[in-house]
C-alpha cells in the first residue's frame, strides 16, 4: 500500500502564524505537525510516501524529510497548485499510486491511541473497497457525519450536515482500493468549488464496500487547525512524553522499531539533532537497545 499525506491550503485559520510557513511546519510540542501524519503512516507500515503541498510550502517540506531515506522510505513530492478538494490529491498523485491500494491521510491530523499501530496495519491490507476511521465528537457539523448500523456498517454519509444523524465524525485518515482514483474522476466539484472526499466515500457506501473503524473513547483525534486546537495538541503531547519519558509519533523511532532503518542509521540521525533533547532521546533508543 502507498500513502499520501495532503498538506495543503493557505491556513489562513492561523494567520499571522502561517503568513510565511505552512501550517504544516508548525510545532506541535517537540516536532513539525507533518511528523504526526507522517508516523501514522509509518505505523501502518506504509514506505512509499507522497506528500503533495503548495507551490509555497513543498520546499519547505522537502527541506525538511528529504528524499526519506534516512527513514528508510521513499518520499515524493508532488505540487496542489489550488486547493480544489482533498479528492483531487488522488488526481495529483495518479501516477505515483496507479495500480496500488492508497492510504490518504491529512497533514494535520494526529491520532494517538492503544494498539492503533495493530489497526493500522491491518487497514492497510485493504486490497478492495475503501476503510475509514471515525471518531465521536461533540461537534459533528463540522465534519463528515456517517450514520453506522448495529453491525458497524456505513449507511450514510453527509459533509457538513445541519442536523447530524449521529456524533461520528469521518477522520483524515482514509484506505481505498486502486479504484479510487477513477472513482475521483467520476465525481463533480461541490458547491464550494471542492472534489469532496466525502463524494467518493459515498460512492464506497453505494457499492456497499465501505467499513468503518470506529476509533472508541480511549483514543485521541486531534485537530491542530486553530490557535487553541494547535496550543492542545502541544500540552498534550507534552503531558504524556514527560509522564512516561517516551516520544509520540517519533518518526525516527517508528522506522527503527519498524525495521526500516538500523541502528548506525539511527545513530546518523541521533548524531544530526545531538544539541536537542530530541536527538537526545534518539540516541537513548540505541543504549536501551543494546542493554
Ligand atoms: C474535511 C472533510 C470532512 C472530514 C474532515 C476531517 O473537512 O471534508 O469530511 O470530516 O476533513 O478533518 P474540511 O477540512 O474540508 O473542513
Amino acid at each position: 500500500m502507498k500513502g499520501i499525506v495532503l498538506a495543503g491550503g493557505h491556513g489562513t485559520r492561523l494567520a499571522p502564524l502561517t503568513d510565511a510557513v505552512s501550517k504544516q511546519l508548525l510545532p506541535v510540542y517537540d516536532k513539525p505537525v507533518i511528523h504526526y501524519p507522517l508516523a501514522t503512516l509509518l505505523l501502518a507500515g506504509i514506505r512509499d510516501v507522497v506528500i503533495i503541498s503548495t507551490p509555497r510550502d513543498l520546499p519547505l517540506i522537502r527541506n525538511l524529510l528529504g528524499s526519506g531515506e534516512q527513514l528508510g522510505i521513499r518520499i515524493t513530492y508532488r505540487e496542489q497548485v489550488r486547493p480544489e478538494g482533498i479528492g483531487q490529491a488522488f488526481l495529483i498523485a495518479e501516477d505515483d499510486i496507479e495500480g496500488s491500494p492508497v492510504c490518504l491521510i491529512l497533514g494535520d491530523n494526529f491520532f494517538y491511541g492503544h494498539e492503533l499501530s495493530n489497526m493500522l496495519q491491518k487497514s492497510a491490507k485493504l486490497q478492495r473497497g475503501a476503510n475509514v476511521y471515525a471518531y465521536q465528537v461533540a461537534d459533528p457539523e463540522r465534519y463528515g457525519v456517517l450514520e453506522i448500523d448495529p453491525q458497524g456498517r456505513a449507511i450514510c454519509i453527509e459533509e457538513k450536515p445541519n442536523r447530524p444523524k449521529s456524533n461520528w465524525a469521518v477522520t483524515g485518515l482514509y484506505f481505498y482500493d486502486e479504484t479510487v482514483v477513477s472513482v475521483a474522476k467520476s465525481i463533480r466539484p461541490s458547491t464550494r468549488g471542492e472534489l469532496e472526499i466525502t463524494d467518493i466515500n459515498r460512492h464506497y457506501i453505494d457499492k456497499g464496500e465501505l467499513t468503518v473503524t470506529r476509533l472508541g473513547r480511549g483514543f485521541a483525534w486531534l485537530d491542530t487547525g486553530t490557535f487553541d486546537s494547535l496550543l492542545d495538541a502541544s500540552l498534550f503531547v507534552k503531558t504524556i512524553e514527560v509522564r512516561q519519558g517516551t516520544k509520540i509519533s517519533c518518526i525516527e523511532e517508528i522506522a527503527f522499531r519498524q525495521g526500516f532503518i538500523d541502528e548506525r542509521q539511527l545513530l546518523a540521525l541521533a548524531e544530526k539533532y545531538r544539541n536537542s533533547r530530541y536527538g537526545q532521546y534518539l540516541g537513548s533508543l540505541i543504549s536501551s537497545e543494546l542493554s
